[in-house]
């Protein structure tokens, strides 16, 4: 298993694994990589696929100048490989919502993690992470999302995923791949305040999307968020 490293926006790097067999087209698990004075990867990946994906951050830096680790809630494909990376870095520490730690990560992280508030800064040094809590969206109670206001690229976890093998980073529209792969999967939670959320997030107006699963988009993210909202709301309300 091959894992692929693409720059999408200055000092962000795209990590992505093609695994074929998930869904007809096949689907991209995508991490990222921040670098600043204080690294962090957003996303650890499966277990499975911890050789691939530090072998990918080894190409940029040297894994153990990873100090963050965070991902958007606690699944497979966000948290699965923690606990390798908390040994592979043993200067790193995991990063998330208060709600997260107090539920889940203070059993399940080898080494303490470090609560985040709502609306709370982590400042990596040149990069500056807003931690937003997000509950039930995309889906978990404990779930959430990184804005890096230096830059405005919203790190979105499962938001507009899509499948496939697309390009690392497009303009072309997401939101139509997004809303088929959901019609397919059903995995965006649909709680009454879910579409209200999205609009929320789409205030932040991002310059680009950082997707866990398909393109990173480049353009007009806030339509892509309303454009989300909007079909959660017609899925909730039909
Ligand atoms: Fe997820
Ligand atoms: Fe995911």
């Amino acid at each position: 298993m091959e894992t692929r490293v693409h720059e999408i926006a200055d000092g962000v790097y795209r990590l992505s694994t093609f695994v074929p067999d998930v869904s007809p087209e096949g689907f991209t698990f995508n991490q990222f990589l921040i670098d600043a004075d204080e690294p962090m990867l957003f996303h650890c990946g499966q277990r499975m696929l911890f050789p691939a994906v530090s072998a990918a951050v080894g190409k940029v830096m040297p894994v153990e100048r990873l100090r963050w680790i965070g991902f958007g809630h606690v699944e497979a494909d966000e948290s699965g490989s923690m606990n390798q990376w908390l040994a592979a870095a043993p200067k790193a520490t995991v990063v998330h919502g208060v709600l997260a730690c107090d539920v889940s990560l203070n059993d399940l992280a080898d080494r303490p993690p470090r609560p985040l508030a709502d609306g709370e800064v982590l400042d990596l040094g040149g990069k500056r992470m807003r931690w937003l809590d997000t509950p039930h969206v995309p889906h978990g109670w404990e779930a959430g999302c990184f804005y890096e206001e230096t830059a405005g690229t919203f790190f979105c976890g499962d938001l507009l995923t899509h499948v496939g093998d697309p390009s690392p980073l497009t303009s072309d529209d997401v939101l139509g791949a997004a809303v088929a792969a959901d019609e397919m999967f059903g995995a965006m939670s649909l709680a009454p305040g879910s579409g209200a959320m999205l609009r929320r997030l789409a205030e932040l107006a991002p310059r680009t999307l950082a997707l866990m699963h398909g393109s990173s988009f480049a353009g007009d993210g806030a339509g892509a968020l309303r454009g989300l909202a909007d079909y959660c709301d017609s899925r909730r309300l039909a």
